[in-house]
């Protein structure tokens, strides 16, 4: 019968990280674990730094940002030293779960742990950028979105009444699954990924268009992994001449209060966790799989890219014409 769990956040925070960590310490003490919040994300587990979580401990975080028990993006943990060290932590505490909350850098961190150590690891997907193999969704994406169209539709007053184009960056240095899900729900007249190629001139023809029939404003929702927006802006504003406006959301979007929906899948992963970890099912993550809790190898989830739905430019681009 397994009696103490770890639990850890690592990588870029997102809301609702701090609902998963209530949600697990409170599912796991209710079956009788102890858990012990390592510290700084993989750093505690390197330096042996953690704190005994309990229900009260834990209690008043469901609603906030950001995540008690801190972060990092620890490229060190990813040497093999690293790896060995954690799992050493991990015994010399009789630690003999580890549930990990965090994206797709976190997932493969915890693979490579779960290869060195007995230890079972439990993968929970919690980043904004929604891009994480297996899991239609990850804890944070929503509320990242709706921090992002909050101040884009207060955007869109400002460059109707001033019949302006204005460009909106938005987070995802890699992918473009938080632009695309703004960009469709913002109703912006152009939407800019990484993984999609769109050319200065097809941003004019469109821009173009839409002003010939009599839209004069609009909005560009463009991934920070586009490159350099500035750029863009002037080189919009010389051939299409139109007033061009940058604004960047930047780091907002990784806090704030967690929606309902980054709460519900905190809480329903949460429980699926300690669930597997109970059944002594390790190097898994939980997932959600066409609407219902599920869970998936970390191989296959480190060995796979997620996959952009590129139909949903096409609809929003119907859609905003
Ligand atoms: O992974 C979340 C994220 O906010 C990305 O959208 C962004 O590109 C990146 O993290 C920024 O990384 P850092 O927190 O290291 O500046």
């Amino acid at each position: 019968m397994m009696k103490r769990i770890g639990l850890v956040t690592s990588g870029g925070d997102a809301p609702g990280m701090n609902a998963a960590i209530r949600a697990v310490t409170r599912v796991a003490i209710s079956q009788g674990l102890e858990v012990l919040g390592f510290e700084k994300g993989w750093e505690g587990l390197l330096t042996n730094t953690f704190r005994q979580l309990t229900r009260r401990n834990v209690g008043g975080i469901l609603h906030l940002g950001g995540t008690i028990l801190r972060t990092s993006r620890s490229p060190e943990f990813m040497k093999r030293e690293g790896v060995r060290k954690a799992a050493e932590t991990l015994a010399l505490n009789n630690v003999e779960g580890l549930v990990v909350v965090g994206g797709d850098g976190s997932m493969r961190g915890a693979l490579e742990l779960s290869r060195k150590t007995d230890a079972l690891i439990v993968g929970v997907p919690a980043t904004i950028d929604n891009d994480v193999f297996g899991t239609s969704e990850t804890i944070g994406f929503d509320s990242a979105v709706n921090t992002a169209i909050t101040e884009i539709d207060k955007i869109r007053d400002t460059a109707s009444s001033h019949d302006r184009i204005f460009i909106v960056e938005v987070m995802g240095r890699m992918r473009g699954f938080l632009a695309l899900t703004i960009g469709l729900t913002v109703g912006a007249e152009v939407i800019l990924v990484p993984e999609v190629e769109y050319p200065l001139d097809q941003i004019v023809r469109t821009l173009e268009t839409n002003a010939s029939a009599g839209k004069k404003s609009g909005i560009i929702v463009a991934a920070e992994g586009i490159g350099d927006t500035h750029k863009l802006m002037r080189e919009i504003e010389e051939k299409a001449e139109v007033e061009v406006r940058l604004s960047v959301t930047g780091y907002a979007q990784r806090g704030g209060n967690p929606t309902a929906r980054s709460r519900l899948l905190a809480n329903l992963f949460g429980d699926k966790a300690v669930e597997l970890l109970m059944n002594k099912q390790g190097n898994r993550m939980v997932a959600l799989q066409e609407g219902k809790i599920a869970s998936i190898k970390l191989e296959q989830v480190c060995s796979n890219e997620k996959q952009l739905d590129l139909s949903l430019m096409e609809l929003a681009e119907t859609l905003a014409t």
